[in-house]
């Protein structure tokens, strides 16, 4: 199995060490644009091959596309990240141009990946992704849903004094602070509902915090966070590699589900070796469905802004 993350920021190189420590796959390229960045990153992480215990043999490459060919799964996290106060949205005009070429790129040496869209603004570049390749939309995943769900989990587990892994949570809709619905109706702890153990003014603040969850560290950092979007991405690249077909909330090509079509959307979807592979009907209340119909409305119009450029 072969990898590429294409970025060696701070997001691509940590996608890349989770990566590498899982042993995902034998060899794993890691390119970016700035001359030796992913050559030096790629060597340090090799370098915590013997302490760490991984067999996977890291690459880096300044822009050599060749040494990408032939890979199974890549992960496109280049572009600029948002400085505090910004939105991703404002990050269009310059992220749409490098997401375009890298993922033509990327299609001449490796025809049959399976691509996963980290840049942003998210939902925006995984459809430019998907209408630049022309690739089946199976193979064209966007992870903010993913991130955010996590994040979501985070929130409710401070609230509840309890291991994040044992709550079942999504956020659908948009990976933006406005468009993202964290479904707290539907949350759960290990089955029981969320909602039985939250006030309704600590749900509130639950959902705010996770919508601002990116922003909020934006501002404490100085820049875009990156252990969480990376562990995002190396954990859909598992269930690609791995088939392990489990359930993330991606931003996948809607043909009319959840009543939209023409866009790509954050929703619930199974991850396997073909890409993602089911989209689950979370049945949705008429107020969760007008939420969706807004983010869905406002991921359009920066779709349309990509027309413009
Ligand atoms: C975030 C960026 C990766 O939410 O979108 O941190």
């Amino acid at each position: 199995m072969k990898v590429t993350v294409v970025g060696a920021g701070a997001v691509g190189a940590t996608c890349a060490d989770n990566i590498a420590r899982k042993e995902l796959c034998t060899e794993l390229v890691l390119l970016d644009i700035k001359e030796g960045l992913a050559e030096g990153k790629a060597q340090d992480m090799m370098q915590t091959a013997a302490l760490l215990g991984f067999d996977t043999k890291i690459v880096g490459s300044t822009n050599d596309y060749s040494k990408t060919a032939g890979s199974d799964v890549v992960v496109i996290t280049s572009g600029i990240p948002r400085k505090p106060g910004m939105t991703r949205e404002e990050l269009i005009g310059t992220n749409a141009g490098i997401v375009k070429g890298v993922a033509e790129n990327i299609l001449k040496f490796s025809p049959d990946a399976i691509i996963i869209v980290i840049s942003n603004p998210m939902d925006t570049m995984t459809y430019l992704a998907l209408q630049a390749t022309g690739l089946p939309k199976h193979r064209i995943i966007g992870m903010g849903g993913t991130l955010d769900s996590s994040r979501f989990k985070y929130q409710l587990s401070q609230h509840l004094g309890c291991s994040p892994a044992d709550l079942n949570a999504v956020v659908v809709g948009g990976h933006g602070d406005t468009t993202m619905i964290p479904l707290i109706r539907l949350a759960t702890w290990n089955s029981i509902p969320v909602t039985q153990f939250l006030s309704a003014e600590q749900q509130t603040q639950i959902v705010n915090d996770t919508m601002v969850g990116g922003a909020t560290l934006t501002k404490l950092i100085g820049t875009s966070a990156w252990y969480a979007p990376g562990a995002a991405g190396a954990a859909l690249v598992e269930s690609i590699v791995r088939d392990q077909k489990k359930l993330f909330t991606c931003c996948v090509s809607l043909e009319g589900e959840f009543g939209q079509s023409d866009i790509c959307l954050g929703v619930p979807v199974t991850i396997g070796r073909k890409g993602w592979e089911k989209i689950l009907d979370c049945q949705l209340n008429e107020s969760e469905q007008a939420a969706f119909n807004k983010s869905a409305d406002a991921v359009r119009s920066m779709n349309d802004v990509l027309k413009t450029l």
